[in-house]
C-alpha cells in the first residue's frame, strides 16, 4: 500500500486528475450508503421511494424520507476524506475535477468548489409545476409536502430511477473523464450507470485509474492500484 500511496501522491503532483465519489466517502461521516450490508437499500424499497412514479403516488411518503436523510446530513460533518479531497483540488488549480454520485452536500461543506454532481443535491428543492429550484437547508421541513408559490408541489432536486443525469453535469463529468489522467474513484460501488461507465470512459481515454474503497468493486479489473480501506483514512495520506 505505501508504494502504490506513493506513486499516486507524485502522480496527483502534475496529472489531470478527476476524483470520482460516491457514498461511501460520507459512510465515516454518518451517513448510511445505499448498498452492503447496512445500506439504506436493504431496509428501503427504491421504486417506493427514489423514482418519479413513487413521487406521483405518494409525495408525503417520498418526502418524509428525504426529509429522513436531510435530518441525518444536517447533523453530520465531513471527514478527513471530504477535506483531503478539497484540499487535493487546492493544490491541483484548473487541474483537478470532483465528480460526485452524492447528494448530500458534504464536499461543498469541506471547501470542494466546484463539485459535479451527478445526481442533484438534496437541500435543492425543484417545483413540479413551473420547474424553479430553490435552495432550502430546513430539516426538518415543514409541512410536508412543500409546495411552490405556483402551488405545486416541490420535489427534491435529484436524480430517481429512471430519470437522466442533468445535460449539463453529464457533459462536464464525461468531458473531464476523457482528459484524466488519473482517475480516482473513491467509496462507490460502481453499479449505478451511467455514471458508472465514466470509470471505463477515463481508462479507455488512457487515464491510470485507482480504486478507494474496503471491498472489491467492478471497478478493480480496471485499476492500476487498489487503495482497500476507508476513505477518510487513506485520502489524507495522498497529501
Ligand atoms: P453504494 O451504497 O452503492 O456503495 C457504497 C460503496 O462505498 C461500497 O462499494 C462500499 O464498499 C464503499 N464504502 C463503504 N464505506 C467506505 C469508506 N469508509 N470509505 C470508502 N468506501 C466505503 O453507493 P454509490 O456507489 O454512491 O443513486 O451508489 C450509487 C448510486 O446508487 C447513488 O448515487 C444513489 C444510489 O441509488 C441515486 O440516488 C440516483
Amino acid at each position: 500500500m505505501e508504494d502504490s500511496l506513493g506513486l499516486l501522491r507524485s502522480s496527483l503532483g502534475t496529472a489531470r486528475c478527476v476524483a470520482f465519489t460516491g457514498a461511501g466517502i460520507s459512510a465515516e461521516s454518518g451517513v448510511p450508503t445505499f448498498r452492503g450490508t447496512q445500506g439504506l437499500w436493504r431496509s428501503f424499497s427504491p421504486e417506493k421511494l427514489a423514482t418519479p412514479e413513487a413521487f406521483a403516488e405518494d409525495p408525503r411518503l417520498v418526502w418524509e424520507w428525504y426529509d429522513w436523510r436531510r435530518q441525518i446530513i444536517s447533523q453530520v460533518k465531513p471527514n478527513p476524506g471530504h477535506r483531503a479531497l478539497a484540499e487535493i483540488e487546492r493544490r491541483a488549480p484548473g487541474r483537478f475535477t470532483l465528480v460526485t454520485q452524492n447528494v448530500d452536500g458534504l464536499h461543498d461543506r469541506a471547501g470542494s468548489r466546484h463539485p459535479v454532481k451527478l445526481h442533484g443535491d438534496i437541500w435543492q428543492l425543484r417545483c413540479t409545476g413551473c420547474a424553479a429550484e430553490i435552495r432550502n437547508e430546513q430539516a426538518p421541513l415543514e409541512p410536508l409536502p412543500p409546495r411552490c408559490p405556483c402551488g405545486a408541489f416541490l420535489r427534491p432536486a435529484v436524480v430517481w430511477f429512471g430519470e437522466a443525469i442533468p445535460e449539463d453535469a453529464w457533459e462536464q463529468a464525461f468531458e473531464a473523464a476523457t482528459q484524466a489522467q488519473v482517475f480516482l474513484v473513491i467509496g462507490t460501488s460502481v453499479t449505478v450507470y451511467p455514471a458508472a461507465g465514466l470509470v471505463a470512459v477515463a481508462r479507455k481515454s488512457g487515464a491510470r485509474v485507482a480504486v478507494l474503497n474496503p471491498d472489491p468493486t467492478p471497478a478493480d479489473e480496471l485499476a492500476e492500484w487498489v487503495l482497500r480501506g476507508p476513505a477518510g483514512q487513506i485520502l489524507p495520506r495522498l497529501l
